[in-house]
């Protein structure tokens, strides 16, 4: 056990960002990140998620070996990591790179000048990703202290790629990230890359690593002085080893840290104990039987199992036992403790090994399969890089046993034979036991006292033997390519292969594993084994192994996509047998992960700067950690913290709240709920005025599961929560009935919500729809169109900070869109007047309208409880219950009905759309309007679309990007594919016959919204699109690789839009200091949009009209300050894509008022001047005295709706064996008019693109009894890199002057979300192109059959692996099998025929 030198616990020591850290007193159970978080001034490290699954709390942790004087530097996830394990470690964090007074670091600066920084939360995280893997590239070859990682960057575009694989952002799709990565290798020309704001390679800001921190000497000098200490210990303990390599125990188990939140409550005491040998482990193990003990490498367990919390953590990470990796002349022996890193390096030197073995000839020409390669290969998609840098093997593996986790290892060591060493205390001593893995998983007890030591793989058959070959291959299949997302299901299929006589293939030793498909643990399919085992392949042999497979793969009752899980089990046998028959494209030939983007934007002067790329204002601090969120801002004294208590029924009476446990928590200080309510305050938890309002707290009903029924207020957010966790609410479900939980329930009991008065108008009847309908050849009737929810999965959490003031006030910071709505409601709720709340808020880690209603009632609940307990109470929630609180994006369930003639002409449409809205309106009662509006895309003729609002017992759904448009936007294009595929056609050519012409565009959407005629650009982009993308020939690029391609088809598909924007009203205060700085203030929220970069070059362009030749007033000049409710008043909510504009158009005409007040003054200073020439600064100090420069004015659009247009074309690719897509492409071109800032404006049509793609084809929710199981990211996978596509072209598209727009400029933030419906199109034609595969193989294809036939087939989004696979056929492998054994039965028959 560690101890000081007079034999007392040693203190925990560290370096953070090089400054020693030195702790008596430790939490075992905190983490790194709660500690920088509340412990230290630094905030650059954020938490996203708490689960491992983000990447926004990593941090490089350097670590120095005393026996090898080596650092090994690597990225963790602070949220995982203990602070106890970072015992001698260096930690360092964005901060330590670089700050705006010393200088910011290369990567902070290259993250700002490519725009790969948007609302900034990931930005701190992926700068560190990045930075680790630069350090690791310059490492390998100079790792010593010393040599600072002083050498040249060996990095390969690929390396860098893969960087951030383990960091999730939501708002730039990545592609500007993935550039900035790309910026430092040598194999990269940075004029390949996209738009940034370098001219050439030599302006960028340079990386010079002998400038990076350093591993502290301190450290080093402490770690050499442990290390003979411990040295000298161990001798002095003369351990005596027993064979085994485990030493003999000698001395007593002494926690290094014992730590106890409560005097009173023994069972809170946690210990934290650092063994320095197997034998401590043991005797730790020993002395701690019978209480909650977890045996710590990399703690990153925890960010699944969250319940879990032990009494005693024992440190087995530095067991030097439990650390072997060796290769033997049979094997590998890998010790339980070694991470997945290590053991992956570990495998690939061996691999390469053995290949130069193989080049010099040594294994020949029937080399076997690289086991270790194969091994490495599977074992780069666990989890992210960050946690297996910290997470074990021997960690993984007891996860699959103990708590049946879907593990990958588990399989694919049982795939390669793998045996494990387990020890325990024996009488004598240590005692250690072999077993296979299989037994040790399935049946070994692993009694509380053992521990798993090392694993053994045997190489031994991977060797080539009398002519055989060893196949070893494994798979996966998960929503994430690259990884970072658990398996549905996983497999490692081993066999020895031989030629038979005949010339055909024999297999022998045949194990195939098998894991995560709904089973307990791992399993070996036995009766596949035998079957295979000794036998000749043939077609037939193959196709008895896949149903015998089908029923060794059984999923336990319950397992979701079970049906899926299974026919991949069954694609994977296929995989990996078929290759011996018959050569064929089983797997993708496109594997590159490189992506690559172009931008194509055409820039003018008009507006100068305006128009001009400059970067994100702020951005160099958010990639530095500088720039302050909410739950930033360093804690008042006395601050308390807030967690919610949410009901776990979806409709039932409250009968009791029984809060006594919850306040029994040690920290608790009150739970406060709608009793605490003041007597003229109301129980609301957002008002939106007269437009409608939400309640705050359930009273007597509950009406969700995720209704608040209160708040738990405590010293810590983890102590709140807990006591959260303790009250006790009794529920009686009998006497209100059952929930309603879906819209077709709603439908059945007749529960609706009416339309708002205010959209009520907008989707009135089209034309005559009986005449419609009669003027079509054909029709399509009652066809069902579902579209799911999806979450907002904004970086930054729902937070708020709420501090009493005097005289009954409040100042509330809070992450919200909408700072007017939180300043009214908190002040309902509180029945004060609304100038007694004052709101700030700087900046919002991403919102996507997730903040603009439900949120409120986050910042509402901090300010009640803060005004009852007269102290400051802030919240920051968790991630799960943000997932559940905050609902998402309404789902719709449409049945349409369409007339069409026969070339594809459509005359009439009606449809009934039913809108999921929850318990609460929220957006959903606006939504009928934004639905129609996009719908209306097409000239369907006649239209009529009736509405109906479904009020369930499910969570509200809110605004969410595109909200509304989105939904009525696919079902435009499920009509239009609906349509084209009852007429055979290609669904362009049906688009292209429905397209608007500017009357019938005036008749759908009005003449005021059309504008002038040539504003109508859609028409000239499509052309543009296909003519730039090679329509054409791609188009028949693709049908010829479908023609050749079996398992993998493409598809290619393009779509236009039409989104309706409504002009927001806003106002703006300009303010010019002494110094000629001047401050902008607008009600609109920098929410990531780009929306003070805006501002601030439209008021350099207004205020440069004071200059003869309009020389822009220099944009460092300008502060945007933080929204303030009391300073801007009314400011209405920031959302719908036009805040910005109508920012930019109050900011403009406030400067003008100022050039109007400061042109006599300038005059009459350049009628002095010799040369006539005046300073900004002359001009300013000589008018402060003369003029009022503070103006504030307030801008009211004189059209309101107004329209975008755009158009994307996109290609995937589809495999039919697991159901996985690949977007191999996407060119779109954008009419956002003059762009007012083309850098920002791309950011948002990318990132709007990518989040796009989340809805198509990625994020999937459930729920089960009206609880949502994507409540994180373990369930809901929002894109990564790996599904983006591969090449993303975007255009500007050169529109003329408009003048009745803002600077002659569109929206950007919403619209181009629509656009990722063209993956979904073309991942449709794909499957097309599959089911037409597919009836080669089976005599009996209705072409109508839903499930069976060729083209009417519905694909909702997402179009999830789950849902390809399923239409492209569960049981595709099976039908191609018996089709090719029975060709291969004719062909006998035939020759037989022949040969009688
Ligand atoms: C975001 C994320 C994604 C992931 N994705 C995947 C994935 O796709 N596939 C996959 O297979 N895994 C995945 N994992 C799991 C990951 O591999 C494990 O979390 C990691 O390997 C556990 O190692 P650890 O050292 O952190 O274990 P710890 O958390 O330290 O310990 C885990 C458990 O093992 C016990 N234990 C540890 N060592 C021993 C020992 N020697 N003897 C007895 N008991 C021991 C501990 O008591 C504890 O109960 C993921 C994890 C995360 C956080
Ligand atoms: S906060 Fe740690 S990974 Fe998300
Ligand atoms: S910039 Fe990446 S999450 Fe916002």
């Amino acid at each position: 056990m560690a101890k000081g030198g007079d034999g007392a616990a040693r203190p925990l020591v560290f370096a953070l960002n090089g400054s020693r850290v030195e702790l008596a007193e430790v939490d075992p159970s905190l983490t790194l990140l709660t500690y920088i978080r509340t412990r230290t001034g630094l905030r650059g490290t954020k938490r996203g998620c708490g689960e491992g699954g983000c990447g926004a709390c990593v941090v490089m942790v350097s670590r120095y070996d005393p026996r090898t004087k080596n650092v090994e530097e690597i990225t963790v996830n602070s949220c995982l990591t203990l602070l106890c394990s970072l015992d001698g470690c260096a930690v360092t964090t964005t901060e330590g790179l670089g700050n705006q007074q010393a200088g910011h670091h290369a990567i902070h600066k290259r993250m700002s000048g490519f725009h790969a920084s948007q609302c900034g939360f990931c930005t701190p995280g992926m700068t560190m990703a990045l930075y680790g893997t630069l350090r690791k590239s310059g490492s390998k070859s100079c790792n010593k202290p010393e040599a600072n990682g002083a050498c040249n960057l060996p990095l390969t575009a690929a390396e860098a790629e893969r960087a951030i694989a383990g960091n999730i952002c939501r708002c730039t799709g990545y592609r500007p990230l993935l550039d900035t990565c790309k910026s430092f290798c040598a194999d990269v020309d940075v004029e390949d890359l996209g738009m940034h704001q370098f001219q050439n390679k030599n302006e960028l800001p340079v990386y010079d690593s002998t400038r990076d921190p350093v591993f502290p000497p301190f450290l080093v000098e402490e770690c050499e002085a442990r290390e003979t200490s411990s040295h000298d210990n161990h001798n002095v303990e003369s351990a005596q080893t027993n064979g085994n390599g485990i030493h003999h125990e000698t001395s007593e188990v002494q926690p290094r840290f014992k730590f106890s939140d409560s005097a009173d409550a023994k069972d809170r005491e946690k210990v934290w104990i650092d063994p320095e040998s197997l034998t401590e482990v043991l005797k730790a193990l020993r002395t701690y039987q019978g209480t909650e003990v977890k045996l710590v490498v990399g703690n990153t367990a925890s960010g699944y199992y969250k319940d879990i919390k032990p009494n005693v953590y024992i440190d087995i990470s530095k067991v030097d036992e439990l650390l072997a990796l060796r290769k033997t002349a049979d094997g590998i022996e890998v010790g339980a403790s070694v991470t997945i890193s290590n053991f992956i390096e570990f495998l690939e030197s061996v691999h390469g090994q053995e290949s130069k073995a193989t080049t010099n000839g040594v294994a020949g020409k029937n080399s076997a399969t690289s086991v270790p390669d194969v091994l490495a290969a599977h074992l780069k998609k666990i989890a992210s890089n960050h946690v297996r840098n910290w997470g074990s093997v021997g960690g993984n593996l007891m996860m699959a046993k103990l708590y049946n986790f879907e593990s990958d290892i588990a399989t694919i060591l049982l795939g390669v034979g793998a045996q494990v060493k387990v020890v325990s205390s024996g009488s004598g001593g240590p005692v250690a036991k072999s077993t296979s893995l299989e037994d040790f998983i399935w049946n070994s007890a692993l009694e509380n006292g053992e521990v798993l030591q090392s694993i053994w793989i045997p190489l031994d058959g991977a060797s080539s033997q009398d002519g055989s070959r060893v196949h070893f291959k494994t798979y996966r299949a998960a929503s994430r390519p690259l990884g970072f997302a658990l398996a549905y299901v996983n497999a490692a299929f081993f066999a020895r292969a031989s030629e038979t006589v005949h010339g055909g293939v024999k297999l022998d030793d045949v194990r195939l594993a098998l894991g995560a498909f709904g089973t307990e643990h791992a399993i070996r399919a036995r009766r596949v084994e035998n079957h295979l085992n000794g036998k000749s392949l043939t077609w037939d042999v193959i196709l008895e192994a896949v149903r015998l497979l089908r029923s060794d793969v059984v999923p336990v009752k319950g397992t979701r996509k079970a049906e899926y899980r299974v026919s991949v089990a069954v694609s994977f046998l296929f995989q990996f047998l078929a290759p011996l028959l018959k050569d064929d494209d089983y797997v993708s030939k496109y594997n590159g992960l490189l992506s690559s983007g172009k931008q194509m934007i055409t820039m003018t002067d008009e507006y100068y700067p305006v128009g001009q790329p400059s970067p994100k204002m702020a951005s160099e601090l958010q990639a530095s950690g500088e720039a302050v969120y909410v739950d930033d801002i360093p804690a008042p004294a006395d601050c308390l913290h807030a967690a919610f208590v949410l009901s776990e029924k979806a409709l039932a009476k409250i009968q009791n709240v029984d809060v006594q446990p919850a306040l029994q928590t040690p920290g608790a200080v009150a739970y406060i709920s709608a009793a605490d309510l003041p007597p003229n305050g109301q129980n609301v938890g957002v008002s939106m005025g007269a437009l409608s309002k939400q309640g705050l707290f359930a009273t007597d009903l509950v009406e969700c599961v995720g209704h608040l029924i209160g708040v738990t207020v405590a010293d810590t957010y983890d102590h709140a929560k807990e006591a959260a966790g303790r009250v006790k609410v009794d529920y009686d479900v009998k006497s209100v009935g059952p929930p309603v939980l879906s819209a077709k329930e709603a439908v059945e009991r007749n529960s609706f919500f009416p339309v708002h008065f205010l959209v009520a108008g907008s989707f009135k009847p089209l034309n005559d729809i009986t005449e419609g309908f009669a003027a079509g050849d054909m029709k399509l009737e009652n066809v069902k169109v579902v579209t799911e929810s999806q979450k907002h999965f904004y970086m930054e959490t729902q937070t708020a900070l709420a501090i009493p003031d005097e005289d009954n006030c409040m100042v509330v910071y809070t992450s919200t869109q909408t700072p007017d709505y939180v300043q009214r409601t908190v002040a309902e709720a509180l029945g004060i007047p609304y100038h007694n709340v004052r709101v700030i808020t700087r900046r919002v880690g991403g919102g996507f309208g997730g903040k603009v209603f439900r949120g409120t009632a986050v910042a509402v609940a901090c300010a009640l409880a803060a005004y009852k307990l007269r102290r400051p109470v802030r919240t920051s929630l968790d991630r799960n219950t943000d997932m559940i609180f905050i609902g998402g994006r309404s789902p719709t369930t449409s049945t349409f009905s369409v007339a069409f003639t026969k070339d594809g002409r459509i005359t009439a449409v009606k449809a009934q759309v039913l809108v999921e809205a929850g318990y609460e309106q929220d957006f959903s009662s606006f939504l009928p309007g934004d639905f129609t509006h996009a719908f209306k895309k097409y000239n369907y003729g006649a239209v009529e679309i009736d509405f109906k609002i479904c009020k369930t017992n499910l969570v509200p759904k809110t605004a969410m990007r595109g909200p509304g448009q989105t939904q009525g936007s696919h079902l435009a294009e499920a009509v239009i594919e609906h349509v084209a595929a009852r007429l055979g056609l290609d669904p362009e050519i049906v688009r292209e016959k429905n397209f608007h012409d500017v009357e019938s565009l005036k008749k759908f959407f009005g003449e005021g919204a059309v504008g002038s005629p040539e504003s109508y650009s859609l028409p000239a982009m499509w052309e543009r699109l296909k003519d730039s993308m090679n329509w054409v020939d791609r188009e028949h690029k693709v049908q010829k690789f479908n023609e050749q391609s079996t398992w993998m088809k493409r598809g290619l598909a393009m779509i236009p839009i039409i989104y309706s924007n409504l002009s927001a009203s806003k106002s703006a205060m300009v303010s010019i200091f002494a110094d000629g700085s001047i401050v902008l203030e607008t009600p609109g929220v920098e929410i990531g949009q780009g929306l003070h970069t805006k501002v601030r070059q439209a008021a350099s362009f207004a205020l440069s009209k004071l200059f003869p030749k309009g020389r822009g007033i220099d944009l460092s000049r300008f502060r945007i300050v933080q929204m303030d409710t009391i300073s801007v008043a009314n400011g209405g909510v920031t959302s719908g894509s036009t805040t910005s504009e109508g920012c930019c158009a109050a900011v403009q005409a406030a400067c003008e008022i100022l050039v109007e007040r400061l042109s006599p003054v300038y005059k009459q200073l350049q009628d002095a001047a010799p040369d006539g020439d005046v300073s900004w600064e002359s001009l300013i100090a000589k008018a402060i005295y003369m003029v009022d420069l503070k103006v504030h004015h307030r801008y009211a659009p004189k059209q309101f709706l107004y329209l975008n247009y755009a158009a994307a074309a996109s290609e995937v690719e589809v495999n039919l064996l697991t159901g996985e897509t690949q977007i191999l492409a996407t060119d779109l071109v954008f009419d956002c008019g003059k762009s007012l800032n083309p850098a920002v404006d791309i950011g948002q049509i990318e990132g709007a693109f990518v989040q796009g793609i989340g809805f198509f084809v990625t994020e999937g929710v459930e729920t089960e009894n009206g609880r949502e199981l994507a409540d994180g990211t373990w369930g809901y996978k929002v894109p990564t890199i790996d599904t983006i596509p591969k090449r993303l072209h975007v255009e500007l598209f050169n529109s003329p002057a408009l003048q009745e727009r803002v600077l002659s400029s569109k929206a950007s933030g919403e619209a181009p979300f629509l656009l990722a419906g063209s993956v979904h199109s073309a991942i449709r034609k794909a499957i097309l192109s599959a089911r037409k595969e597919r009836t080669k193989w089976i005599s009996d294809s209705k072409p109508n059959d839903p499930d069976l036939g060729l083209n009417d087939f519905i694909l909702d989004p997402p179009a999830s692996i789950d849902r390809i696979k399923k239409l492209c056929g569960f049981d595709n492998v099976e039908s191609y099998l018996a089709s090719m054994a029975s060709s291969v039965e004719d062909a006998k028959s035939q020759l037989h025929c022949i040969k009688t």
